[in-house]
């Protein structure tokens, strides 16, 4: 096991009666409160009225229209708005998009520059963060209780990720019951977020790590027995609130330590999403099972591991991989998920840019080369 410290500083405010928390947590951070989110459909579902009647006693100020996969020239507004308001405190409500894109208000708006210097320069730090507290919205990203954010830039065709230890939000709201109304292909997406989530973190050669994959697998068991209940029952409170404590686990640190990561699949998805704005799991689907059959030759013990825990598959050990790969396909493929880039209309044109910026760099264990990559994206077709 690789040396590691584990600190993760975010307060999860669970259940059926988190809704009711949020002042008493927001109250020490001060008065003035930021609320950001996406497009509106905080307004449909009534969210954002159960949280508005309970900033009575603040000073708010909105920022909405933060859209999915959050564009850094959306975000410059935002940081404007911040810088001439001074909140105390941002409050994102929403999904990955709305939290990520609200980390970089956060980290920007005491920054005397062009915010996309601190997504593109890990070593800038502004003057000051503002602190930022989630009322989540869409189980996926785990953003609620992460570092991490994934900023577009739409002129380049860029997606870079970026993270801070001071944009962990200090607090987050994550009531199932939010869920209800997440549509059946967000919902899906969601629930491939998360299982790529672990599986970038347990798909590796480290092999005396037990602690870390047994918590990978209950999350992963986890999410394929509750995947088609949360789709098909909506407001199943059980299925909710189990893929969404899943998705905040599969990506806070936890299952990360002590273990060697891989992120190729993240890496490639998110060149499908710069240039072609798909959303982030509909991406990862289409990709995970063309990047396993790259790199099963040298993470075999954990293929077999992964097919024989998490599928129950036996026989040997070529038909176990096979088998575990294939098994994967068809779980995302059970969700209602298109399975090519041509059902999403995607032909190869930007393959060549997308294999000149991943060569050498996709992919931490072992980078895959032009060739693989090639073969990964050509197979996605
Ligand atoms: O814009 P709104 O109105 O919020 O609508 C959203 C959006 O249209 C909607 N939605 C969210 N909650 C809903 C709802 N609709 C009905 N009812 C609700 N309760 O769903 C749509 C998608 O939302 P979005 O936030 O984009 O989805 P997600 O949570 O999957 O976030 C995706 C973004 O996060 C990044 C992705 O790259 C992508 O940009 N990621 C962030 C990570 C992180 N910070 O750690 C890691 C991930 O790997 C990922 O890269
Ligand atoms: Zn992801």
């Amino acid at each position: 096991m690789n040396d590691f410290i584990l600190h993760n500083p975010t307060k999860i405010i669970f259940g059926k009666t988190a809704m009711q928390k949020i002042v008493e947590h927001l109250k020490p951070y001060g008065a003035k409160v930021l609320l950001t989110y996406g497009g509106g459909s905080i307004k449909k579902n009534g969210i954002y009225e159960k949280i508005i009647q309970q900033l009575a006693g603040f000073t708010v100020q909105e920022f909405s229209g933060i859209e999915p996969n959050p564009r850094i020239e959306t975000l410059r507004k935002g940081i404007e708005i911040a810088r001439a308001f001074q909140p105390d405190i941002i409050l994102a409500v929403g999904g990955g998009s709305v939290i990520d894109g609200s980390k970089l208000i956060a980290a920007a708006t005491y920054y005397n520059g062009d915010a996309w210097d601190i997504v593109t320069n890990p070593d800038l730090n502004p003057s000051k963060y503002i602190p930022l507290a989630t009322v989540l919205t869409l189980a996926a990203t785990g953003s609620e209780m992460n570092r991490g954010a994934v900023i577009s830039k739409w002129e380049t065709h860029e997606k870079p990720a970026f993270g801070r230890n001071e944009l962990y939000p200090v607090f987050s709201i994550c009531d199932p019951q939010n869920l209800y109304s997440v549509p059946k292909d967000q919902t899906a997406y969601g629930i491939v977020d998360a299982y790529s989530h672990v599986l970038e973190q347990y798909i590796n050669t480290t092999l005396d790590a037990p602690i870390q994959d047994r918590f990978s697998e209950g999350i992963l068991l986890t999410l394929i027995e509750n995947a088609l209940t949360a789709i098909q029952e909506p407001t199943n409170y059980t299925a909710r609130a189990n893929v969404m404590f899943s998705a905040t686990m599969a990506l806070n640190n936890l299952i990360g330590v002590g273990v060697n990561q891989d992120w190729a699949t993240h890496q490639i998805e998110h060149e499908f999403s710069a240039f072609y704005d798909i959303p982030h799991g509909a991406g990862l689907a289409i990709i995970t099972p063309r990047w396993m059959e790259v790199v099963k030759d040298y993470k075999t013990a954990k293929f077999i591991q992964y097919g024989k825990r998490v599928w129950g598959i036996s026989g040997d050990d070529e038909d176990i991989i096979a088998n575990a790969i294939q098994k994967t396909y068809d779980f995302f493929a059970s969700l209602g998920i298109k399975m090519s880039l041509k059902e999403w209309g995607i032909d190869n044109a930007h393959f060549p840019e997308m294999i000149q910026r991943l060569a050498g760099k996709a992919g931490k264990e072992k980078p895959l080369t032009a060739h693989e990559i090639q073969t990964i994206l050509n197979n996605c077709l």
